[in-house]
């Protein structure tokens, strides 16, 4: 099984990248959650990261990591994911403590703890955690198995401004040390998430499961529906961040180009743009598997099989 850490700031779409993560145990193995400030503040993500892992009747441990992008004030989404950042049903107070370990400290631990070359990083959400890792850390970057993200755009352009995604844009200074760092990364940009909507027959498919997890799984992405759906006229919401753990279960559903990508972070107009040099028009060098298309109907038959193996 691989060894994965998981970063986070659920959301509901982080919500089901983390249980399609707890119900593959047999694939992956999840030494902890990492939880960051973006798509509502770290008080609420770590709170919420928590529950989820009680959804899965699992016990992995969870670390509040960074309050606030490296080097600007916070950006929230409550407009997409409601005030609490996981709307959409009621959960009970989490019993599940939250470890005392600084979730950067985690992160540094765990990768120089382990063998080199077995530990996968998997941000979902700003990438402030990992950057301020290999800040203070930069003997991890090469024991790095590999970073598989979800952030940034190349023909989708931007989804918080014209230019920019929202997991780069709230830190793009963050995201620039991430992509310099030398580690293989793999990026699920807004170009693969956009293609794995939640049509009404793939939320009744996930209800359907009959479990307690589909039924919260249908409710969360019910309330994400309808923000998206409204906005860009689609069938359903982009399942974003599950897009993450189904490469890393079944790398078959993705196609993509290894390419070089570079953070913008000095123009107002495009701050946090991921250029992506899909045409390979420069010769900077390749430093990330951009991923550009994907198996929708397959992608959303392993999410359903294996939330199936959950309570
Ligand atoms: C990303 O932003 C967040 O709102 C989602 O959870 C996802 O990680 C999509 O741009
Ligand atoms: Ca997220």
């Amino acid at each position: 099984t691989k060894n994965i850490i998981i970063d986070t700031d659920p959301g509901q779409d982080d919500a089901l990248a983390i249980l399609l993560a707890l119900a593959s145990p047999q694939d992956l193995t999840l030494l902890g959650i990492t939880c960051v400030a973006g798509n509502v503040p770290l008080a609420l993500t770590q709170l919420n990261a928590r529950k989820v892992v009680e959804v899965a009747g699992a016990q992995t441990p969870v670390y509040a990591g960074c309050d606030a992008p490296l080097a600007r004030p916070l950006l929230t989404a409550e407009h997409v994911h409601g005030r609490t950042g996981l709307d959409g049903i009621e959960l009970p107070e989490p019993q599940l403590p939250l470890q005392d370990q600084h979730g950067v400290d985690f992160i540094i631990e765990t990768l120089r703890n382990e063998p080199e070359g077995s530990v996968t990083l998997c941000p979902l959400g700003p990438l402030t955690n990992i950057a301020s890792a290999l800040q203070k850390a930069p003997d991890i970057a090469p024991r790095i198995k590999e970073i598989v993200l979800m952030g940034g755009a190349y023909f989708e352009v931007g989804n918080i401004t014209p230019a920019a995604e929202f997991n780069i844009y709230v830190d793009p200074e963050a995201a620039k040390i991430v992509f310099a760092s030398g580690a293989p990364i793999t990026v699920m940009p807004l170009d693969v998430t956009h293609k794995v909507l939640v049509t009404p027959p793939r939320v009744q498919a996930l209800r359907d499961i009959g479990n307690r997890t589909g039924t919260v799984c249908a409710d969360w992405v019910s309330f994400f529906e309808r923000f998206d759906t409204a906005k860009y006229g689609s069938t359903g919401a982009p399942l974003h961040d599950p897009t993450t753990i189904a490469y890393l279960l079944e790398p078959g559903l993705f196609t993509g180009r290894q390419i070089n990508v570079e953070i913008e972070t000095t123009s107002d107009l495009t701050m946090g743009m991921t250029v992506a040099d899909w045409w390979r028009v420069t010769d900077r060098p390749a430093n990330a598997m951009f991923m550009g298309d994907v198996d929708a109907d397959g992608f959303f038959a392993l999410l359903t099989s294996r939330l199936a193996r959950l309570p």
